[in-house]
């Protein structure tokens, strides 16, 4: 099978018009094979993102976004058995043998992590991480590639790109190195974007400067992104939709103004309330008690239920991702106050 994909168009999609789906998930599960068996990590996971869109993947540490996003990559632990569908520009990649999914990979999605120290190169200066990067995807003269990759880091808000360049990564300050993530990310003309907790190790003022240098980016480059995190609170703002997951599951999924406004299952609600406000001058939060299980010790039925309200006998039984109001919810009982 020969792998083709078909290059974005250029110029901005005009608003109103339809926009090409980059990525689509499609029943995504993945489990661990170890002594015992398969482990399941995460189950049924689907969704999709168009061009110039930023889908959300939230939820509490352990719930299975950062495994969802190595499958989605072609990264994941060897011992993984994945099964579904992951298409990107109408290519289904799962399907491809594994040379040429990093080919198509390296050149289409650029990756941006937590802690850009795993991912750069401590003793390769900085110039020549991006530059082999640019000469292996696009088959750029050495020359080339420096002035490209000097361009990327004047373009990302780097000062004194050349200098820079010539530098190490544990040169830079926290902020500085995922804009060099970033630079790195865009560089090869991707249609899509994967940022893991991106601003999750920064200080406030920081995140705010990264995550305003990533939506210029999405926006300039009509760039499909998703975007994990566990914190709903950067998601209305910065992310059309959001897919909420818990314990593997997907179980919500629509406009992140929707879910954030009136989110439909509990576990969503719960992620809401525990976000502090600050409107009458306290700090007020409400914490979802209890704590995500452990992959193997999920409960039968709703892996929410042993936390949840909500929850009665039925509960025991799996529920479905099913519309409810404006979102999709795997919900017996949804919460009921909706537009
Ligand atoms: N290589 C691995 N082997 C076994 N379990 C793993 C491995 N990587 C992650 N897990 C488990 O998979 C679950 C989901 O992990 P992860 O995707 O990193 O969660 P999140 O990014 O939502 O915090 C966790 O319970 C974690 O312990
Ligand atoms: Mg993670």
């Amino acid at each position: 099978m020969t792998a083709h994909i078909t290059p974005l168009p250029a110029e901005t999609v005009s608003p109103g018009a339809a926009r090409k789906t980059v990525l689509e998930v499609e029943n995504l599960s993945l489990a661990f094979r170890n002594a015992d068996g398969l482990l399941p990590i995460v189950t049924d996971v689907s969704f999709a993102i168009a061009e110039g869109e930023a889908v959300a993947l939230v939820g509490e540490s352990g719930c299975g976004k950062s495994i969802t996003a190595s499958a989605i990559m072609g990264i994941a632990p060897d011992n993984a058995e994945i099964a579904g569908n992951i298409t990107l520009n109408g290519t289904v990649i799962s399907a491809l043998p594994p040379k040429d999914r990093r080919r198509l990979c390296g050149r289409h999605m650029g990756f941006i992590f937590q802690e850009p120290m795993t991912a750069l190169h401590p003793t390769l200066s900085i110039g020549r991480q991006m530059t082999d990067t640019l000469r292996h995807n696009l088959g750029l003269s050495h020359k080339d590639a420096t002035d490209r990759a000097a361009e990327l880091l004047d373009r990302v808000g780097i000062p004194r790109a050349r200098d820079i360049l010539r530098g190490y990564v544990h040169e830079l300050s926290g902020g500085m190195r995922q804009r060099v993530m970033i630079a790195l990310a865009i560089s090869c003309g991707p249609s899509l974007i994967i940022a893991d907790e991106p601003t999750t190790a920064l200080d406030v003022t920081i995140q705010a400067q990264v995550l305003d240098l990533l939506e210029d980016m999405r926006r300039e480059l009509n760039l499909a992104m998703l975007f994990i995190t566990h914190d709903l609170e950067v998601v209305g703002d910065f992310c059309e939709k959001a897919v909420v997951m818990y314990a593997g599951d997907v179980v919500e999924r629509g406009f992140s103004a929707d879910i954030v406004r009136s989110p439909a299952h509990p576990y969503a609600r719960g992620l809401i309330d525990a976000v502090p406000a600050h409107d009458d001058g306290r700090t007020r939060l409400t914490p979802i008690l209890g704590t995500v299980p452990p992959v193997g010790q999920w409960p039968e039925g709703c892996r929410f239920a042993p936390r949840c309200g909500r929850a009665d006998a039925q509960c025991r039984t799996r529920p479905s991702l099913e519309r409810h109001g404006v979102t999709d919810a795997r919900c017996w009982h949804p919460l009921e106050d909706r537009p």
